[in-house]
Order: C-alpha cells, then sequence, then structure tokens
C-alpha cells in the first residue's frame, strides 16, 4: 500500500478524496488546501498538512496528489518530482508544453512516475464506444461529433487566462480532447476557429485522424442561464452511437438518455452505468494500483503530454487561421 499526499480540496479534490479513501491500494492518506475551513470540514480520519513542504518530508507519503488550478500544475509538480515523489496531476497535465517537457524530463532523472487523471476515460458508456469502435462493430467510423453547451462562465480562477492557461478549452474542453483522440486514435491535423483564442468562449475544433475519419467539438459558455449539456456521437458505417451528459449529470442536466444507438433503422438505448464521480475515483485508483505494484499509470505522462500538444495546436490555428498539422 501507498501514502498519499493531496493537494487542493475544492471541486474535484473532494472527489478524489472519496476515491483515495475507497481505494484498496492507499495505506496513508494527509491532505492539504490554503482554505483551513475546508480542511477541516474534509479532514476524516486523515492526516492534515499546512503545506506542499510539510507532505514532501513526510516519508509516509510517495505519492502527491495535485488537484488545483492549472497555474499551480508545474510548480507543485516540480517541487514533488525534485523530492522524489510520484505525482498524480488533474487534466490538464499543464498550461504549455514547455511545462510538461520539464516534468519528463524531472521525473525521468528521479526515477518517479507522473500520471495524468483523464478521468472520463473511466466512464462506462465512453469505455462501450472505444470497444464497440475497436471491434469494428459500428463499421467504419468516419464521424465523432462532441458538443458542449454550458449557460455562463466560471468565475475565480478559471475565469482568468493567466490561472487557467486559455478558456474554455483549457477546462471542459479538455475532456473532449482526450476522449476524442482515445476513440479516433492518432490525429493528423487539427483546424480551429475561436471567438478569442487563450479567452475563447465559444469555439469549433476540427481533427483530422490518421484513419481518414473527422472529428469536431463545438463549445461554447453562451447557453441560457443554468444549461450544461454535453454529447458525443460516433458515426460508423453499420450505427450511430451517442453519449450524452457525462458531465452534464454530475452538474444536473441532461438532454438524453445516457447511451444510445441507431442500427437498422431504430433508436435503442442501452443500459449502462452513468456514474461520472466513479470515473474520477476509477482513475485516481488505477493510478494508485500503478504506483503500489510499479507498473505503468493508465495515463501517462507522454498521453497527458499529447493532448496538451492538441490543444496547443487548437490554440495556434485559431489564432494564425491555418490548419496545423500535427
Ligand atoms: N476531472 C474533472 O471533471 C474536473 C472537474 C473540475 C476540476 N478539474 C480540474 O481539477 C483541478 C482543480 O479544479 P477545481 O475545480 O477543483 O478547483 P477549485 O477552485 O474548486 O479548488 C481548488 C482548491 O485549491 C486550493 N488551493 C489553491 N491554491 C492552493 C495552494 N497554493 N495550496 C493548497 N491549496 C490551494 C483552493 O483553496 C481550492 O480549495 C484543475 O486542474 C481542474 O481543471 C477536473
Amino acid at each position: 500500500m501507498i501514502g498519499v499526499g493531496l493537494v487542493g480540496l475544492g471541486e474535484i479534490g473532494q472527489v478524489h478524496l472519496k476515491g483515495l479513501r475507497e481505494s484498496a491500494h492507499v495505506g496513508y492518506l494527509s491532505i492539504c488546501d490554503l482554505d483551513t475551513d475546508l480542511v477541516e470540514r474534509s479532514r476524516g480520519d486523515d492526516r492534515v498538512a499546512a503545506s506542499l513542504d510539510e507532505m514532501l518530508a513526510d516519508e509516509n507519503i510517495s505519492v502527491i496528489d495535485v488537484c488545483l488550478p492549472h497555474h499551480l500544475h508545474a510548480p507543485y509538480a516540480l517541487a514533488a518530482i525534485a523530492a522524489g515523489k510520484h505525482v498524480l496531476l488533474e487534466k490538464p497535465m499543464a498550461m504549455t508544453l514547455d511545462e510538461c517537457d520539464q516534468f519528463i524530463e524531472a521525473a525521468d532523472a528521479a526515477g518517479v512516475t507522473v500520471g495524468v487523471s483523464h478521468n472520463q476515460l473511466f466512464y462506462e458508456p465512453h469505455h462501450h464506444l472505444a470497444e464497440m469502435i475497436d471491434s469494428g462493430s459500428l463499421g467504419d467510423l468516419r464521424a465523432i461529433r462532441a458538443r458542449l453547451a454550458i449557460g455562463g462562465k466560471y468565475g475565480a480562477w478559471r475565469s482568468d487566462p493567466d490561472q487557467a492557461g486559455g478558456g474554455l478549452v483549457m477546462d471542459a474542453g479538455v475532456h473532449r480532447m482526450y476522449v476524442l483522440e482515445r476513440l479516433g486514435g492518432a490525429v493528423k491535423a487539427v483546424t480551429a476557429v475561436m471567438d478569442e483564442p487563450r479567452r475563447e468562449d465559444l469555439y469549433t475544433i476540427l481533427f483530422e485522424f490518421e484513419s481518414g475519419a473527422l472529428g469536431t467539438i463545438d463549445a461554447t459558455y453562451h447557453g441560457p442561464d443554468g444549461l450544461f449539456d454535453d454529447q458525443i456521437e460516433v458515426v460508423g458505417t453499420d450505427a450511430i452511437v451517442k453519449v450524452t451528459g457525462c458531465e452534464a449529470l454530475f452538474e444536473g442536466y441532461a438532454s438524453g438518455p445516457a447511451m444510445a444507438m441507431w442500427r437498422d433503422g431504430s433508436w435503442v438505448e442501452r443500459d449502462t452505468d452513468d456514474n461520472w464521480a466513479g470515473s474520477v475515483k476509477a482513475s485516481v485508483d488505477r493510478f494508485c494500483a500503478a504506483v503500489d505494484s510499479g507498473g505503468e499509470p493508465p495515463v501517462t505522462a507522454a498521453d497527458g503530454r499529447r493532448i496538451v500538444a492538441l490543444i496547443d495546436a487548437a490554440y495556434r490555428s485559431a489564432a494564425e487561421g491555418r490548419r496545423i498539422e500535427m
């Protein structure tokens, strides 16, 4: 069993906390947040550390789990790696490719593991989608369409590009990036249109997959108040499958059945486990299991870097008005 130090107890930190408490691989847990009231409300039987430095000095801790605003991912991860700790980062791995490269180089030199929590890879309907594509049961993959409409911007650090690294692409958009890459495979080129790159509230991104299939992500904060609507639709030559509301379900709004397939002339709903929080817990548990056994994490630093590269390409495409080859 391993010891974990969880830094950041906000929206997603609370779900990591539950996952770490439930993980059979975690035998020691310490928590830390600048908000001391939040720490008191969250602590349960866990240890409390006043700072990252206190966690780094704790020999019982081998993993630092970073659930912080994006501009803090790099300094916290690099400090943890320098102290010989393994690191799990919430998405996105970092704000820039340069930061990703620093993590990878430092982790290689220190002999520690860096992983990223791309939790929607562990969301059961997405897992089924990937299996259907891989097995050929949808026929030949032709198109993947991801859409996201949110009713209004989130405040605090998310609205500050210096802390978030961008706008809607860097926040909820990241999930669509890694899910599309998992479903569609290697990306050949990216073309994007955005209202204001790195401060975007509205965008469309086109992926050209190596396979010849196309993928689109269209996303906006300009929905009516209270809306959170997300959907992924996969079009194959034999069937279409829609997954609706992975995050919408946890936000309290969804516009359709969790999973439905059109084949042979009619739509059929598919029974599936639409547990978003379960996907976060599974992602955290799988990373802890990998560290515990000395294996490779389910989402490696190289995987995390590839997604930051797609994000970087989308920003460059939108800013320069051209198609970017990967
Ligand atoms: N996987 C998902 O679905 C999902 C959902 C939400 C957020 N996220 C990601 O999780 C990360 C955190 O987002 P969030 O929504 O939980 O943010 P949040 O604002 O809700 O929480 C951040 C927490 O970090 C604490 N904090 C800030 N600076 C600190 C410091 N220096 N030391 C210790 N604590 C500090 C804050 O007090 C706050 O409690 C981001 O990378 C975000 O993109 C992922």
